[in-house]
């Protein structure tokens, strides 16, 4: 037997067991930890998106599956500012993996682009991936170079600001856009040009989904949507160059009510050698001032700069990502909770334990264009 045949027999096999055990244990059976507090929502397993691609595609398919499913997180290459690369979504991409056969598919801000690589290799007609970071984007071109000559063509890389994509993919010609994690960082003037390019360039009744950064935060208690609006950054330190930047830690703010954008009044602020004067103080909202002043104390006897980096990042609920989307004209099927894992957890599980992100998925009307 020739090597090739020996590694297909062991894949067929691998995948044969994979899904006698996981048919023993049902997607459909009630999950939990073990300490009593179940949850109700049913979980993906990575067997049960293994048999959503053709079995000749199983051997890659675990192979990029593997990199994304219930892993750690890792950071965008050479970006700080751009977060963190997370695990995927099994609920959400196996239930984008069952449509997207024959389908038209982009993901945006897809980093190295494994979901969009499992949902070509589930069968759809084209997929784009796109991503700012041009290494990323490069992760996936090899991914994508090395697949046989016959799939390579179903997918086209795009490096860019996702804003410029109707400059590459026709008006009126997805059907399924994916955008994970990428919409938290806008400042809600841009909300509208994001909705407009999503409607766009989806079909009639296309399929949107998303996520992002979650008001039931991971180490926080969930924040009452009463408070004002939400938001999270990192505080880092820099040294002189801005080269090697040491994270000290994760800040959950509210803003109050009046400050309707509060990306604008911290982004980019430097503070010199660990002090700030009432000046530059005042230009930050109120309610951030006590925790400042609490860092700046934590680190005053530190070398180099303090900023507030970039990726400073809003938080949702469920509800209220529904309204921003329902208003932006887009009809909205679920909203998910997510855990840490990438899994969808109940309302009562993210309120007692907390919750990473929120899902959603919505379609375009399928009569107004
Ligand atoms: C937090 S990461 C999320 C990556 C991936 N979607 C995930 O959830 O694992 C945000 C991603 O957005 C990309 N990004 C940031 N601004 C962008 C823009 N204007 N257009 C396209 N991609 C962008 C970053 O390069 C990064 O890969």
């Amino acid at each position: 037997m020739n090597k090739t045949l020996i590694t297909t027999l062991s894949i067929l096999f691998f995948w044969q067991n994979f899904a006698i055990s996981s048919e023993l244990s049902s997607p459909l059976e009630v999950l939990g930890d073990g300490d009593g507090d179940e949850d109700e929502i049913k979980q993906i397993t990575l067997p049960d998106i293994l048999r959503l691609v053709p079995e000749t595609e199983i051997g890659v398919s675990l192979k990029t599956l593997k990199l994304i499913f219930e892993s750690d997180r890792r950071p965008i290459i050479g970006q700080h500012k751009y977060g963190q690369s997370f695990p995927c979504n099994p609920e959400m991409l196996y239930d984008l993996m069952s449509q997207a056969g024959r389908k038209r598919v982009l993901e945006i801000a897809g980093a190295s682009g494994e979901n969009a690589l499992l949902m070509g290799l589930a069968g759809a007609e084209h997929v784009y991936m796109n991503d700012i970071v041009p290494e990323e984007v490069n992760t996936f071109r090899t991914n994508v170079e090395s697949q046989k000559p016959e799939l390579r063509d179903r997918f086209t890389p795009i490096t860019g600001d996702c804003f410029d994509l109707g400059e590459h993919i026709r008006a009126n010609s997805l059907d399924i856009i994916l955008a994970r994690n990428i919409f938290h960082f806008l400042k809600p003037s841009q909300y509208d040009d994001f909705f407009g390019l999503v409607k766009g360039l989806l079909k009639p009744g296309g399929i949107f989904a998303m996520t992002v950064n979650s008001r039931y935060a991971e180490y926080t208690k969930p924040i009452d949507p009463s408070e004002g609006t939400s938001f999270s950054t990192f505080l880092i330190i820099f040294d002189e160059n801005y080269e090697t930047p040491k994270v000290l830690a994760r800040a959950t703010f509210v803003c109050e009510d009046d400050t309707k954008d509060p990306l604008s009044y911290i982004n980019h602020q430097v503070f010199n050698g660990f002090k700030i004067d009432e000046k530059t103080l005042n230009n930050l909202p109120k309610s951030l001032h006590e925790t400042i002043k609490e860092y700046i104390k934590k680190v005053s006897q530190r070398k180099g700069k303090l900023r507030v980096l970039e990726n400073t990042s809003m938080l949702f609920t469920p509800e209220n990502l529904h309204v921003l989307v329902a208003s932006a004209g887009l009809h909205v099927t679920s909203t998910h909770h997510i855990n840490k894992k990438g899994h969808y957890i109940s309302e009562k599980t993210a309120k007692n334990k907390g919750a990473n992100f929120v899902g959603l998925m919505a379609q375009t009307p399928k009569d107004e264009k």
